[in-house]
């Protein structure tokens, strides 16, 4: 039987190491790291991305302001928001939630975002930086899987670590940052040959394709610790679910990530972190 790793809980403590550093920061400073959230549209997944978002920041004590632009917002509107915010000294922190609606170009948009308010670590720039290793922020659901990880005692070092996934978002960071910590990383996506053979020679898999319950205990191999970054819902009953079959491959596992309770909590616990690293950097006294 596999160990659950407690994504929930992980994120809880990690929150009130942020909080107990915002109360220190706070007293420093006089004013709280602020982040802004922008919605375009009415998508109801991103809204209530976006509520949960402002909820932890006032868990750990920011100040949060959010935007909620219309559906038809033009792209010269968009920018001039990302153009007063960059300049806001009160925001320290500016993320555009994504998917943005098609007629506008997301990677201007996201361009336009001053590097040193990206806590999303979208930009260019941040990306180029995670790549030579030497960064300030990091993609927020990475980020959580190797918190995950490091607060569970899985050392990476020398391990056949696999992703399966390659997005900006998640696969690609993911495996920058498994290679950083010296795991041996194989990529795996949609046009992989074998891929279950691949699958099964992972002592840390890490699963990020989108499809629900889509790996069971024959892509597993015994003793493994599997996380799972999928989202999705199971097309029998509409239950959230994630790419991991858990009741397949639960018995199997030395170590597994529940969904819910497991990658999802960490990511916005990360989106605090990064806008704590903001701040500081952005010229607070901590
Ligand atoms: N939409 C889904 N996940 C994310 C995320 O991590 N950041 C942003 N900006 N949008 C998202």
């Amino acid at each position: 039987m596999a160990k659950l790793i407690d994504g929930k809980a992980i994120a809880a403590e990690i929150r009130r190491e942020i909080a107990a550093d915002t109360e220190k920061f706070k007293k420093e400073n006089g004013y709280a790291p602020g982040l802004a959230v922008v919605i375009v549209g009415e998508d109801p997944a991103s809204q209530v991305y976006v509520r949960n978002k402002h909820r932890a920041c006032e868990e750990v004590g920011f100040y949060s302001r959010g935007y909620e632009l219309p559906a038809d917002t033009d792209e010269k509107t968009l920018l001039a928001l990302i153009d007063e915010l960059n300049g806001d000294d009160s925001i320290h922190g500016i993320l555009v939630q994504l998917p943005l609606p098609r007629h506008l170009d997301e990677e201007k948009i996201l361009l336009a975002i001053d590097p040193k308010k990206d806590v999303d670590a979208f930009h260019p720039y941040n990306v180029g930086r995670i790549m030579i290793g030497n960064y300030d922020f990091l993609p927020c659901t990475p980020a959580g899987v190797m918190a995950l990880l490091e607060r569970s005692g899985v050392t990476i070092e020398g391990k056949e670590c696999v992703v399966v996934g390659r997005s900006n978002i998640v696969g690609k960071p993911q495996a920058l940052l498994l290679l950083e910590k010296n795991g041996t990383v194989t990529v795996c996506h949609s046009r992989t040959k074998n891929l279950r053979e691949v699958c099964r020679r992972a002592d840390i898999l890490v699963a990020a394709i989108g499809k629900p319950e889509f790996f069971d205990s024959s892509y597993i191999k015994e003793g493994a610790v599997v996380i799972d970054v999928g989202m999705n819902r199971r097309p029998a009953d509409g239950k959230l679910c994630g790419d991991v079959d858990f009741a397949s491959v639960e018995p199997i596992a030395s170590a597994i990530t529940p969904v819910p309770g497991g990658v999802g909590p960490m990511t916005i616990t990360m989106l605090m972190k990064n806008t704590f690293t903001a701040a500081k950097k952005q010229g607070a006294k901590v």
